[in-house]
């Protein structure tokens, strides 16, 4: 007897199924504009152990949260309000759903695995994860995706593999790539399984939250947030609000940390900011310097108008580095047209290439080393009003051009919004490519 499905799981199957059946029917000559040459995608089959089983039990992960509610539309989550539309309570490591979701309405998909530019595994390799992160599989973290492996190469149409020796397969990893790279050699295991670290995936590309320093098989990409518009006009109006929106206040950190004794970057901004308090701030021009929005313990994370609205009244969001150097914060910071300063280039501009061009952080963004704050004494609020109030705006118009790169629109949305794209879009874009000159260099050797 299969485990029973949760509601929730067999409306997500019942859709999936639905909607796959669906697109396979009809992309392939539904639409002669567009062409496929080059962009065909096939999804491989997976049982369910792989995906869909991994959410029945969402509520008992042991030492984990209960996850069901954030697995509701697809990943998006829960409405923030029952009128939202575009609005939700989204956990970012449901990225795998998300996806999953999206790519069943992409143009170019194909049943045939030989057609195929690209193969996409549809497995939740996160959530599958925490068994070993946080529950009884601590101690073999070395074997997340063996039976992974085990199933592509020789149960099911090991040809499929075969035919490029996995250097056309791709998935998702909605976490920091780290929490997939512990050396097998590791014993007792630390934390992290040992996913990327396997010889049998090195070349699979796999797309993570997070990339590590130097990166091989993975490719960070955005984050998302709680923000998922379903067609053009929420997308413009919410646009123009952040364009209009009043900021009256400098730089705003939202997050935790920072409370040791120790130095670091946190614990400087944390300082400096209650330092600013006192300051004089008429000649400025801003009521307040500096905002600390305290989010420590993970009380923001699924209530996005803990922090959407200072962020919406902030000229400027710190984004410094915490447990790892990226965070989910930088990307609502876009949404609200808030101007990143980061404090390491392993922050954004060492991640995110596909998304944020390299050489346009210096449009949008700030750097300012943690090393200069942590250690020279540099203030952060001297180097923030040291910048022209037109330069200001430039930046802050360069962030809402961004803006629809980073966000994921919802699922099923309009043919007018479709035509943005958006960081799903981009992800598949340029996973292609990177495909492409996999799969040209594996054929030359
Ligand atoms: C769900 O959890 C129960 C008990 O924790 C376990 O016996 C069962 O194998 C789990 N099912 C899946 C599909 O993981
Ligand atoms: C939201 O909608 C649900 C289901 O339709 C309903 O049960 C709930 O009471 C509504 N909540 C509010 C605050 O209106
Ligand atoms: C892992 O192994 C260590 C050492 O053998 C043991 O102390 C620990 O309880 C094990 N952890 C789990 C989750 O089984
Ligand atoms: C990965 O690709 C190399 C060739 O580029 C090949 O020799 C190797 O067997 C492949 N690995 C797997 C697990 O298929
Ligand atoms: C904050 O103010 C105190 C007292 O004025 C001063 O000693 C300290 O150096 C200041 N800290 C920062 C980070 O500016």
């Amino acid at each position: 007897m299969p485990p029973p499905l949760t509601t929730t799981t067999t409306t997500f199957l019942l859709l999936i199924t639905a909607s796959l059946l669906l697109t396979i029917t009809t992309s392939q000559d539904s639409d002669p504009d567009s062409d496929c040459t080059n962009k065909w995608i096939h999804i491989r089959q997976l049982p369910p152990q792989f995906n869909l089983d991994l959410l029945t039990n969402c509520s008992e992960y042991p030492l984990y949260d209960n996850f069901c509610p954030y697995t509701s539309n697809h990943g998006l989550g829960q409405k923030t309000h029952n009128n939202s539309h575009s609005w939700y309570r989204t956990d970012p490591f449901m990225l795998e759903l998300i996806f999953h979701r999206r790519i069943l309405e992409y143009p170019c998909l194909t049943s045939d695995p030989n057609l195929a530019k690209a193969i996409y595994l549809p497995y939740y390799s996160g959530i599958d994860s925490i068994k070993y992160l946080f529950g009884p599989e601590y101690n073999f973290s070395s074997q997340h995706g063996l039976d992974l492996f085990h199933y592509l190469s020789k149960t099911d149409t090991p040809s499929i593999w075969k035919r490029n020796f996995g250097h056309d397969h791709f998935l998702v990893m909605a976490r920091p790539a780290w929490d997939f790279s512990q050396p097998i050699s590791n014993d007792p295991p630390l934390f992290g399984t040992s996913f990327l670290e396997l010889p049998q995936f090195f070349n699979v590309t796999a797309l993570t939250l997070e990339s590590r320093a130097y990166p091989w098989q993975e490719q960070a990409i955005p984050y998302p947030t709680s923000f998922h518009p379903p067609n053009l006009a929420y997308l413009e109006s919410w646009i123009n609000r952040v364009r209009r929106s009043r900021r009256n206040t400098l730089m705003l950190f939202v997050g935790g940390g920072g409370i040791s004794a120790n130095p670091n970057i946190r614990r400087s901004i944390r300082l400096e900011c209650e330092n600013s308090t006192s300051l004089s701030t008429h000649e400025t021009g801003y009521g307040k310097l500096c905002e600390f929005v305290d989010c420590s313990n993970g009380i923001c994370e699924h209530d996005p108008i803990k922090f959407m609205k200072p962020m919406l009244q902030a000229s400027f969001c710190l984004q410094p580095p915490g447990d790892t150097p990226t965070r989910r914060s930088t990307f609502d910071g876009f949404l609200s047209g808030c101007i990143p300063v980061f404090f390491e280039e392993m922050s954004g501009k060492r991640q995110y290439n596909w998304h944020l061009p390299e050489a346009e952080y210096g449009e949008f963004s700030v750097f300012i080393p943690k090393e200069d704050v942590v250690f020279k004494g540099v203030r952060i609020v001297d180097v923030l009003m040291s910048i022209p109030r037109v330069e200001v705006r430039r930046m802050r118009e360069k962030v809402l051009e961004m803006m629809p790169r980073v966000m994921y629109r919802k699922h099923g949305s309009s043919l007018g919004l479709r035509s943005k794209k958006d960081a799903f879009d981009i992800a598949i874009e340029e996973t292609l490519q990177k495909i492409k000159s996999r799969v040209e260099e594996f054929a030359a050797q």
